[in-house]
Parts: structure tokens; C-alpha cells; sequence
């Protein structure tokens, strides 16, 4: 596996596929490989020449010291994982080859959809993921990025940055990969106990019951139950929204599609998922 780390060898590299007019697609992670990260890499090997995967815990993007130190690292794992997967480089930078003094940056306004949902709990957190993802495209100039769905109001935000910063990047989104008992894959569900990991269920089995009552219950209706389902089992609702897929926006009245969306603290461990519910089409 060829594993670059610093931003030199990736421009030597970047240039020598420009000339061979090879098609580059970009996966940006934070590690911790799970099947979802390697559903986005074999969409991204399928539609490309070649695919570059970035590790890279980024420390602007935690909000929180305690979670920054207790997110997993296992490099040798994941590039382990990765050379499963054919024409795939991986791009391990350390801190200040991601972040040279004096790269120049102008933060981007987020905006309304940075500021519901996890722009609300977590101030900073988007800030730090649109520095770190211009950086990586500037440098990396893919001809698409995947990110997955799991991160929706994320994914929102990078089709913003993409405009903003006017990259041309085509951004793809990947559906969110879940275990057979429901749980959405995550890198911080390594970091749950055996109990825990049982009392995630709730999240996605909430998500469902909102999902098969969408157009039946009232929203309020679908939300308290949804919210009964996750705090009965002992876990800390962060939030649990229904809103629309493009503005972010709380809904109090069903449209064709909306999204639920939940952030609840599992322990120590904040977990994250949503589903898109759908009103049933009276034909
Ligand atoms: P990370 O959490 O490592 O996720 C990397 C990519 O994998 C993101 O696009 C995320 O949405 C996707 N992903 C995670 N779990 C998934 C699942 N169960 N199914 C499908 N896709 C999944 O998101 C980040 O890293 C960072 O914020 C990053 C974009 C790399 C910037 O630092």
C-alpha cells in the first residue's frame, strides 16, 4: 500500500495522474476503518482510475479534549483493511503537514444549516471539519469525494464548502452502512461496552418507529415516542429533530420527505444517526 505523508509527495503525485489523465476519487476519514468507510472506498474504486484515503484524526473538528483523546488510532489496521481493495493510496499526515503555519484560509459563513443539530451541541465542530476538508481538497484536487449519509447535516455542509470555495469537486453520498441488529457503524462504537453497544439499539429502532409513523402520528407524536423508545433504555438524548433534508429545519407538519436526525449519549460515548422517513403515497 502506497502511504504518503506529506503534502509534497501528494503534489508530485497529484501532477504525475494529471499527466497520465487518470480519474482521482477521494475518501477524507478520520480512521478506525469500519465497513461503512469501506462502502465509500469500493463506490470510489468503482467510479475512479484510483482512490486516495486520508487518516487523519483532525483536532479542530473536537469540541471536546476528553473525546479527542479517546478517539481510536490503528493505522496499521486500516491500511491492512484498505489493501483488501484494489488501486487505493492512503494519505497519513501528521498534524502540521495538515496544517502548515501560514497555508492561507478564509473561513466560510456556515450559515442556518451550521447552526441546528450538531452546529448547536457541538460549537466549532463544523468550523473545524471546513478547514481541514479545504485544505485536503486544495491539495488533493479530486475529481470526486464520497461522504457517507450517517454525517447528513456534514454532507450538507461539504456541498456548501464545495461551492463556496468553488472546487468543482463532484461530491457523492454514500448510504449509511448499519450491523445486522441495526446499529449505524461508527469508529466510537469500539468504544462501547458490551451493555452499552445493546443499549444503542434504541437509537436505530426510535429511528424506525418514526420512520413507519411518518403521516400517521402527529410529528410531536412520532418525537415523544421516539424519545421514550431511546431514554427508557438509559441513554441521554443530545437531540432527536425531524426536519427537511435541504434546510435542516424543524418541521411541525409532515412533507414527502424529511429527515429524523438523533445525537444521545451512550455512556461516555455521543453516537449520532438519522433516517430519511417518507410519507406514504396515497395513489
Ligand atoms: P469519519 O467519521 O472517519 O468518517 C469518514 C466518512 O465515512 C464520512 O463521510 C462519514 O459520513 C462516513 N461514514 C462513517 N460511518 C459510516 C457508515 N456507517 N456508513 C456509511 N458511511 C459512514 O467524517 C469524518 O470522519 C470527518 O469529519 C472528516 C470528513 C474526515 C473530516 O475530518
Amino acid at each position: 500500500m502506497q502511504t504518503f505523508v506529506t503534502r509534497d509527495e501528494i503534489s508530485l503525485w497529484r501532477k504525475q495522474l494529471a499527466q497520465d489523465h487518470k480519474k482521482l476519487g477521494f475518501v477524507p476519514t478520520m480512521g478506525a476503518l469500519h465497513a461503512g468507510h469501506l462502502s465509500l472506498v469500493q463506490k470510489a474504486a468503482q467510479e475512479n482510475d484510483i482512490v486516495l484515503v486520508s487518516i487523519f484524526v483532525n483536532p479542530r473538528q473536537f469540541n471536546q479534549q476528553a473525546d479527542l483523546q479517546a478517539y481510536p488510532r490503528t493505522l496499521e489496521a486500516d491500511i491492512a483493511l484498505l489493501n483488501g481493495i484494489d488501486n487505493v493510496v492512503v494519505f497519513a499526515p501528521t498534524e502540521s503537514e495538515m496544517y502548515p503555519q501560514n497555508l492561507p484560509f478564509e473561513p466560510m459563513e456556515l450559515g442556518e444549516i451550521g447552526m441546528v443539530l450538531e452546529g448547536e451541541k457541538r460549537p466549532g465542530h463544523f468550523d473545524g471539519v471546513v478547514h481541514v476538508v479545504h485544505h485536503l481538497f486544495a491539495l488533493i484536487q479530486p475529481h470526486k469525494a464520497y461522504f457517507g449519509e450517517k454525517d447528513f447535516q456534514q454532507l450538507a455542509i461539504i456541498r456548501k464548502l464545495n461551492a463556496h470555495y468553488q472546487f468543482g469537486i463532484e461530491i457523492i453520498g454514500c448510504p449509511t452502512k448499519r450491523d445486522p441488529d441495526g446499529l449505524a457503524m461508527s469508529s466510537r462504537n469500539l468504544r462501547l461496552t458490551n451493555s452499552d453497544r445493546e443499549k444503542a439499539l434504541a437509537i436505530s429502532k426510535a429511528l424506525r418507529f418514526v420512520q413507519e409513523n411518518t403521516g400517521m402520528l402527529s410529528i410531536a407524536e412520532a418525537k415523544n415516542e421516539a424519545k421514550n423508545i431511546i431514554s427508557q433504555v438509559g441513554l441521554q438524548i443530545d437531540y432527536l429533530e425531524i426536519v427537511d433534508p435541504l434546510s435542516l429545519k424543524n418541521l411541525s407538519n409532515w412533507q414527502a420527505q424529511q429527515i429524523c436526525c438523533v445525537a444521545a449519549f451512550c455512556g461516555e460515548v455521543r453516537l449520532i444517526d438519522n433516517m430519511l422517513c417518507e410519507s406514504v403515497k396515497l395513489t
